[in-house]
């Protein structure tokens, strides 16, 4: 059996370093394609390193582009790839655009799809991330699901049952494994010697209108005055930040450069709560039981704010800090671990896809 690994953004390296490992334990032969939708040694070689996966076998450098572009991209290098390695499944991994366009060449070429995060729904067609979610799934042969509200939502959609594979969450593998090594981790920026709240943003909806942008970035700094802010800032946030005519942030809010696995663990480890309108991060604070309060208007994953720590408060500065202020007196959500977040994900995985191939091959007289 041959399984094909697609990786592009930030995000999908955390779900895929298990699957490769596992896979590897499994003696299952394996190719990892990076399309190079993010390049930047912070953005992609951290991760490969501080997780310990192979180096890529095939990078498409695909680079940034427009979505239409990227996604064009990446299907016109991808497909010479499959059809000279002819996997027998491809995974493909959340629902960044490299995961939607290497999706669709797969079912063109007829190749097995399984999706690594099926299900997830905001409901919200404006993010370009629900749009990969909807195309990779009804596309997708298997489809892994990290809670039962994605199992739910397929089948609304008319996705056939036998398909879907409710594993858990294989995001919440890699931070088990890692957790000791980011318990471990120090600094000597001094970050970790005062309480502080971690921020990340970089949603197009929050960071790409310069007037949405500068009130958010407003709210932080008055955040700034009631706890230190540790702001990692993501280049598109970054590119946008410099454009402003003016940022002051008075003096409160520590900008620093994306963070590498290990060391972003570390910093929500440490941290007081945490301000974010990332996906994975609602996930990772519902794990680890520290606030999180999300600056969107829906969530993909309500998971995190049924049973974890997680609280929407969309755009609105005024809601952030009222629910940042709450934590910080003490009124903070308790939550609890969703099933199957325990750190055998990728084994649930691994199992369906060689039952399946056992079923698939034919049986010699
Ligand atoms: C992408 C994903 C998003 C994910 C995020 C995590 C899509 C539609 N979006 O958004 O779901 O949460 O990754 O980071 O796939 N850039 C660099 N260096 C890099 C990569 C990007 O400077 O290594 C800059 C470029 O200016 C680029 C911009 O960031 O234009 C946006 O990159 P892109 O991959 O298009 O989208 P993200 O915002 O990173």
């Amino acid at each position: 059996m041959h399984i094909l690994h697609v990786v592009g953004a930030r995000p999908n390296f955390m779900k895929a370093a298990p699957m490769i490992a596992t896979l590897r334990e499994y003696g299952i032969q394996q190719t990892v394609v990076h399309t190079g939708q993010h390049y930047d040694a912070s953005m992609s070689d951290v991760f490969f390193e501080q997780l310990g996966m192979p180096a890529p076998d095939v990078n498409l450098a695909v680079g940034s582009r427009s979505h239409g572009a990227q996604t064009a991209d990446v299907m016109a290098r991808f497909e010479p790839v499959v059809l000279d390695y002819q996997p027998d499944v491809v995974l493909v991994y959340g629902d960044v655009n490299s995961t939607a366009a290497a999706a669709l060449v797969c079912s063109k070429l007829l190749v097995p799809v399984g999706h690594v995060e099926a299900g997830l729904r905001s409901f919200d067609r404006s993010m370009p991330e629900e749009i990969n979610r909807i195309v990779t799934d009804h596309l997708a042969d298997y489809l892994f699901t990290p809670s039962a509200d994605a199992d739910v939502n397929l089948m609304k959609e008319g996705i056939d049952s036998q398909k879907i594979f409710c594993v858990g969450n294989v995001m919440i593998d890699t931070l088990v494994r890692l957790l000791p090594k980011a318990k471990a981790i120090t600094r000597d920026d001094g970050v970790f010697d005062a309480p502080y709240a971690l921020v990340t943003l970089h949603r197009p909806a929050n960071v790409d209108d310069p007037e949405t942008l500068t009130r958010l970035l407003r709210a932080i700094a008055m955040l700034s005055r009631d706890i230190r802010v540790v702001f990692p800032v993501h280049p598109r946030t970054r590119a946008r930040m410099e454009a402003l005519p003016h940022w002051n942030n008075g003096g409160g809010v520590t900008l620093i450069d994306p963070a590498g696995y290990l060391d972003f663990l570390a910093l929500q480890l440490h941290s007081e709560l945490v301000v974010t309108d990332s996906g994975g991060i609602q996930e990772e604070t519902t794990y680890l039981g520290v606030p999180c309060i999300t600056m969107r208007p829906s969530t993909e994953r309500p998971v995190t704010t049924v049973v974890g720590t997680n609280v929407l408060t969309g755009s609105d500065p005024r809601r952030m800090l009222a629910e940042a202020r709450r934590v910080l007196a003490g009124e903070r959500k308790r939550g609890s671990r969703p099933p199957l977040w325990d750190g055998c994900t990728a084994m649930r995985i691994a199992d369906v896809l060689v039952a399946s191939h056992v079923e698939r091959q034919p049986v010699s007289a």
